[in-house]
């Protein structure tokens, strides 16, 4: 545990891509609530379903990327997660 008050968001959405990009409901709300002062210490995870997984979402300078999408079979980005990621 980091000494920042919210370890992690989960944040939904419609489909993500493997770097982390988000296509949400087209609100942005989550954009503007993500964009406002959290710490860097917070990570913003998914949680979607392989099917959400496409090749590429497009993100425009107000979209959010999460820093990790999990699934029923991976995370992405694949690979390990940084140890303080972890614990
Ligand atoms: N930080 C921001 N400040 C001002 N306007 C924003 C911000 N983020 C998003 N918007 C506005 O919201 C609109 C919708 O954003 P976008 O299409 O990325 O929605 P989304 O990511 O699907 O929605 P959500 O974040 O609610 O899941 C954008 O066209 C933009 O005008
Ligand atoms: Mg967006």
């Amino acid at each position: 545990m980091g000494s920042h008050a919210i370890d992690f968001v989960l944040v939904p959405g419609v489909a993500f891509d493997t770097r982390g990009a988000r296509l949400g409901y087209g609100g942005g709300f989550y954009d503007k609530l993500l964009a406002d002062g959290l710490s860097p210490g917070t990570w913003l995870v998914a949680g979607a379903f392989e099917t959400q997984m496409v090749e590429k979402v497009p993100l425009d300078e107000h979209d959010v990327p999460m820093d990790v999408v999990v699934t029923e079979n991976e995370h992405y980005p694949l690979g390990p997660l940084p140890r303080w990621a972890i614990y």
